[in-house]
């Protein structure tokens, strides 16, 4: 079989774009924006949307996008300057490990015009998986390379073996081990991490002081950014270290296509941050940009996409009875990116309040306040 290649100078040129919202809007659909929407250009981009945690990358890379940058190389250099950053310990270089002290690395990319894709997952050592997911997608058949794998794959194109545990990450991993249990041989209680340590230190663009890393509802340390350009081209990408402290070989929702992110050149992008395993079971990128299709506006795409993870939340809490409260409100962290080709987007929160990162004509690249909808 083979696989589109992605090409760079063809588009979805906007006369049919133009069509398609025109007949649109003669079926009915939504064309105005919607509560809580935010409206950037009248048509289409330039636009980027994605985690607070882009917003570093945002103000660097945000001016490419307006120079007419396609949008998957936009986005990809947004997310790298976090995955580079030793500050954030979300992602990549100094990204929280795995329970064995390991920083596992998933990511994807994706480009809505070919409507292909690669992907890592579980890759250690390499500073950017989001550019061998990239390499993944133009220089091979497949989608998606894991574990050692995917190591191999990117040092044979040339990505240098990389130690990305620093100090931070690996005294609040070694802090975590000794707390976990009072039963192992380990002493509790742990000295805490200094504050010195951590000072400057941010996981999900939050400062890590006062976070809880330790409990259920722990970081899983992600980046998204969608990329709408002038010409109404899309293209996505998510990078993450991964749930705190995982278990090793666990694979979130961030390099699964149509979980942790997905775009179509013919309706939009929509990408996740938060808890991988809701992600995953609801299709939520897939199913937002489904809903964009159909006529929804971003905001409802996501509020739409959050309630079924609210119900779905609340059947498996027969089995697992900690995924929701006494009310029936999930007690994790989920979070939705959504962008339509019109350049209307949309930040949703499951339950914690929040900001998300944006930049389009009606501003450049700025924190707004997320959705929420068990607010
Ligand atoms: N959303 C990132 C993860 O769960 O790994």
């Amino acid at each position: 079989m083979t696989r589109l290649r992605p090409r760079s100078s063809g588009e979805l040129d906007r006369r049919s774009f133009l069509g398609l919202a025109a007949g649109a809007a003669a079926l009915g659909c939504q064309t105005s924006p919607a509560r809580g929407a935010t409206s950037a250009a009248a048509q289409g981009g330039p636009v980027l949307v994605g985690s607070a945690n882009a917003i570093a990358g945002m103000r660097l890379h945000y001016d490419e996008l307006v120079a007419g940058g396609a949008p998957l190389d936009v986005a990809i250099e947004v997310v790298k300057v976090t995955e580079a950053d030793p500050d954030d310990l979300s992602v990549g270089l100094g990204g929280l490990p795995n329970e064995d002290g390991v920083v596992q690395l998933d990511a994807a990319v994706m480009d809505g015009e070919t409507h292909n894709s690669g992907a890592v997952a579980c890759i250690e050592n390499i500073l950017h998986p989001c550019e061998v997911a990239r390499l993944v997608m133009e220089r091979t058949d497949h989608c998606m390379i894991v574990g050692r794998g995917a190591y191999d794959f990117a040092r044979a194109h040339g990505h240098p073996h990389t130690e990305l545990l620093l100090e931070p990450a690996r005294q609040l991993w070694m802090e975590w081990k000794e707390t976990m249990s009072d039963q192992d041989d380990r002493l509790p209680p742990a000295p805490k991490t200094p504050e010195h340590v951590l000072r400057g230190k941010t996981v999900d663009g939050k400062p890590v002081a006062g976070l809880d890393l330790f409990g259920a509802d722990r970081p899983t340390g992600t980046i998204h950014c969608s990329a709408l350009s002038t010409d109404g081209r899309v293209g996505c990408t998510t990078t993450t270290s991964g749930l705190a402290w995982k278990i090793p070989g666990r694979v979130g929702d961030s390099p699964i296509l149509g979980a942790g992110l997905y775009c179509d050149a013919e309706a939009g992008s929509a990408g996740a941050t938060g808890r991988g395993e809701a992600a995953i079971l609801c299709s939520g990128s897939h199913t937002a940009v489904e809903m964009l299709r159909a006529g929804k506006s971003p905001l409802d795409a996501g509020m739409e996409v959050l309630r079924r993870v609210t119900n779905q939340a609340r059947r498996a809490a027969r089995w697992q009875p900690s995924l929701v409260d006494a009310n029936g409100t999930p007690t994790f962290s989920l979070r939705f990116y959504v962008l339509g080709l019109d350049g209307r987007f949309a930040g949703v929160s499951l339950t914690a309040p929040g900001q998300y990162a944006a930049a389009d004509e009606n501003g450049g690249p700025r924190l707004l306040d997320l959705e929420v909808l068990h607010g």
